[in-house]
């Protein structure tokens, strides 16, 4: 089997507190080839950096979570840039709107999603980005913030046809994880034939959203074979060709 690239995991979270280092050891062996690990606020930006420091095959986003924008000030966003300056950090993110929860006031989460913005174009990097029911004002943000110039992947992409559209007009990547797995996955399903395979990510979102036949326990980077193979029947290529043409876009996407 090929290899494996989660572009999208949070082995930094308190699921793995028990056994985080023997299976991050054990992931080359079980196929894993790398993983970027992506940041949430500014205390999972900095154990994202610490992780990369430890594994090779470890890569880094540092971004600050609508959810979390609360947080951010002046001084601390100073820091938060230089974190994704440093070596082995490839993006920024996850940074966007989620009205799903609307745990920060949206102006919060809208200003700091803007500026989060700018700090990845001066920096130049990729972004990934977080949207759950915000898809206008999403879309509205990238638009005038000049997206259509820059490189994103909508991380756990969960709108429809027409806005996956929108995206990969704009030449961007729409990441897919275990979702497509579910028996109510139609609209993603329809989203993944939809899309060309050479503009998809996979992506794990571990510990959370874990495949069939897994789904509800603990999500890690060695299940993502269970999506490759459900994106493999979307396609009607196999499996392999799915991991291949995955992990192409995601060594392009992040520029490893
Ligand atoms: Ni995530």
């Amino acid at each position: 089997m090929k290899a494996i690239f989660d572009s999208h995991a949070h082995y930094d979270d308190e699921a793995f507190d028990s056994d985080r280092e023997s299976l991050l050891s054990s992931m080359e062996e079980k196929g894993v080839g790398r993983i970027v690990n992506v940041g949430a606020s500014l205390s999972t930006t900095k154990q994202t950096l610490e992780l990369t420091q430890k594994y090779p095959f470890v890569y880094g986003a540092a971004g600050v979570h609508p959810d979390e924008t609360g947080e951010l000030n002046e001084e601390n966003f100073r820091w938060l840039e230089w974190a994704a300056g440093q070596e082995k950090m490839v993006a920024v993110g996850e940074i966007g709107l989620d009205y799903y929860w609307d745990n920060t006031p949206r102006e919060v989460q809208k200003q700091w999603f803007r500026r989060q913005l700018e700090l990845a174009w001066k920096l130049d990097k990729p972004v990934i980005i977080h949207s759950r029911e915000a898809a206008k004002d999403t879309l509205d943000i990238i638009r005038e913030e000049g997206g259509r110039d820059h490189v994103m992947v909508i991380h756990c992409f969960s709108y429809g046809v027409e806005l996956a559209r929108e995206y990969l007009d704009m030449g961007h990547y729409l990441g897919i994880g275990g979702v497509l797995t579910f028996k109510n996955a139609k609209k993603l399903k329809e989203v993944a034939d939809f899309a060309p395979l050479d503009r998809i990510l996979l992506e794990t979102d571990c510990p959370y959203l874990a495949p069939v036949p897994f789904r509800g326990k603990r999500n890690d980077s060695t299940k993502l074979s269970h999506v490759a193979e459900e994106l493999a029947a979307v396609k009607g290529v196999d499996a392999d060709r799915v991991l291949e043409v995955t992990w192409e876009n995601a060594c392009r996407f992040y520029r490893i």
